[in-house]
């Protein structure tokens, strides 16, 4: 997804610039882009590069090139108008005095084009972001500000914008609508960035901006406005995540260590939740009458997190017997949600700025739902327009293909299931100590599955070059193995398939022939027998049988299957959190022996914020 970063200080811009989008290829890009004030000339100075981020800082001589203390600069996702230098970020206006760089959607910008048009403005790329440029310069008459404010005025859609005018070359206007922004409050100098992580390195010290807010950043200071312009104050906050947390750590890659980061980031979710046999929410209560009047739970996610939302269901209506309704955020708002006062909506989000998930808050909020997410970033979009929120604390996740923020919102989701039940009284307190006791094994048993690791590697030796993986199990093994799937084919590009293993013989087993690789889940006790009798089916049939099963039931499954990777027991409630484990390793070990492009898969972004 697209990044945005702007500086104004006393040092070169452009070096800073492009060394706080790097911090950004994390989400996705397609181009890249930076725009400065060229004292010499007194003009903008634009340049940009489809492809790596690396092409434009060779282009630039690491930015020795562009002489300026002030500028923007963006890495561009493509929606309107294919990846080319053209369509990238920085857009101008015609007379190249006001450059812009968008994240976002302008949702009008056809008619906006046609108007501009019309007056004569001619346009050079296919962009909806080239109409706010050219919008600013048509209602400019020397107030940058009163300019912007009348283009606020004109566009619909979501974006975050950082604006430069040559008049004004000691400003950086910003601007931020349903597009997450932020500032950076520095020593003599001011950032903005789209995501924190680009302005680490300079500040630590930040604001939120909120939708409709505007900022003026000078070297200075930064002035915030509203959006109807008046002043306002901006509270800031000082980020704690080390600079290390956002990198590398030495591990070749993001997802690798983010994996290796989960025992820690599960104590961090869990630690502070659970004291003394009790269960504490420090951040989040709902009363007892409430909990008491809740008819219907809704959980609405996309991707990996609506995958933790699916084992939450039979977590959930197990332990509260309240219906559960599991819905993707890109589909809620078309299905008529029943939806009242008495649902508790619980959206799940790593990033907080999913679009459609975000869609669909907005939808159950306005049909009368108590919204309660379960985030990952602080201070993010979602976390912002939730009643409650609870917070994974999984720290950064940089590689596209979640791993510690699905484990932590699983184990949270989890966690949220035991609390409610006890509230509601439906667990004996026997088996809810039971479950507590597996919360707190669970980071030393995934440390159990690391170490293991190695185990892993090998299978993914045996099996890298398949071009087509079925996953197949029951109830919480097929959730898990629609995570198991998802995460195989988003980073090694293999055709993957996740059933239910009932559903096979209605139609799926017609693939099955000699030597298709079928990845059989089996944790779950209560199905082993019939997981067990899958395995059979499929094995008669000619597959390859990789299977995951619990460890007192590897002998048992060695028998029948062709490889079995283990997890150690623990409670079901939790089953799927270690299960998942050994699925993510295989999907890297997989990805890596097959050259693919592992923190960065083709065509994904790390944070969805288009519909
Ligand atoms: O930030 P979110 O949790 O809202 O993101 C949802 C999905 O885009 C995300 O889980 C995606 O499916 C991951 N790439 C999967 O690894």
């Amino acid at each position: 997804m697209c990044g945005i970063v702007g500086y104004i200080g006393k040092e070169q811009a452009a070096p800073i610039l492009l060394e706080g989008l790097s911090r950004l290829e994390y989400r996705g890009y397609d181009s890249a882009g930076v725009a400065v004030f060229d004292a010499g000339t007194g003009s903008l100075a634009v340049r940009k590069a489809k492809g790596r981020l690396q092409v434009l800082s060779d282009q630039l001589h690491g930015g020795a090139d562009l002489d300026s203390t002030v500028g923007v600069g963006h890495t561009r996702w493509a929606t309107h108008g294919a990846p080319s230098d053209v369509n990238s970020h920085p857009q101008v206006s015609r007379s190249g005095r006001i450059a812009v760089v968008h994240n976002g959607i302008i949702e009008n910008y056809a008619e906006l084009k046609a108007f501009l048009t019309a007056q004569g403005v001619p346009f050079t790329s296919e962009t909806d972001t080239e109409v706010v440029a050219q919008l600013i310069e048509y209602f400019y008459q020397g107030d940058l500000l009163a300019a912007v404010g009348r283009v606020l005025h004109r566009i619909q859609g979501a974006y975050a914008l950082g604006i430069l005018c040559a008049d004004c070359p000691g400003q950086i206007v910003a601007v931020r609508k349903d597009s997450p922004l932020i500032l950076g409050y520095g020593e003599g100098c001011n950032f903005i960035a789209s995501d924190v992580t680009a302005i680490l390195r300079h500040t630590r010290r930040v604001g939120y901006m909120e939708d409709g807010e505007l900022a003026v950043l000078t070297r200075e200071g930064i002035r915030c406005y509203n959006h109807l312009m008046q002043p306002i104050e901006k509270e800031t906050v000082t980020v704690d995540w080390e600079i290390d947390a956002a990198e590398k750590g030495g591990y070749e890659h993001f997802m690798f260590k983010e994996i290796m980061e989960q025992p820690d980031a599960l104590r961090r979710c869990l630690s502070p939740r659970i004291r003394e046999g009790e269960i504490v929410f420090e951040d989040f209560s709902l009363d007892e009458e409430y909990i008491r009047s809740m008819r219907r739970i809704y959980i609405v996610a996309c991707g990996s997190s609506y995958h933790v939302g699916m084992v939450g269901k039979y977590h959930l209506e197990r332990l509260t017997r309240i219906p559960v309704e599991v819905a993707l955020g890109s589909e809620f708002r078309y299905m008529a949600p029943i939806v009242d006062e008495h649902t508790l909506v619980i959206v799940i989000s790593q990033s907080g700025e999913t679009l459609d998930t975000m869609a669909a808050l907005r939808e159950a909020r306005r049909l009368g739902g108590h919204i309660l997410s379960i985030v990952n970033v602080v201070g993010s979009s979602i976390a912002r327009e939730s009643d409650q929120v609870l917070y994974t604390w999984a720290g950064p996740e940089i590689a596209v293909a979640t791993t510690k923020a699905y484990t932590t919102q699983l184990a949270l989701l989890s966690l949220l299931a035991l609390w409610l039940a006890r509230q509601l009284g439906t667990v004996p307190e026997e088996d809810c100590r039971a479950m507590l006791a597996a919360f707190q094994e669970l980071p030393g048993k995934m440390e159990e599955v690391l170490s293991r690791r190695d185990d892993i590697q090998y299978f993914a030796s045996q099996y890298f070059n398949h071009d087509s993986i079925f996953f197949i199990g029951r109830n919480l093994d097929y959730a898990l193995g629609l995570e198991g799937s998802l995460k195989l084919k988003e980073i090694s590009y293999i055709h993957s398939e996740a059933y239910a293993s009932g559903e096979l013989k209605h139609g799926t087993i017609s693939l099955i022939e000699d030597g298709t690789l079928v990845v059989a889940l089996s944790t779950y006790e209560v199905l082993f027998a019939k997981a067990m009798s899958n395995v059979v089916e499929v094995k008669a049939r000619g597959a390859s049988v990789l299977a995951l099963a619990t460890a007192p039931h590897r002998e048992e499954m060695a028998r029948t299957a062709d490889s079995v990777m283990t997890i150690p027991e623990i409670h079901a409630l939790l089953l799927p959190v270690l299960g998942v484990v050994p699925l993510q390793l295989f999907a890297y070990y997989v990805a890596l022996m097959r050259g693919c492009d592992i923190d960065k898969p083709r065509n994904l972004a790390k944070s969805v914020t288009v519909e």
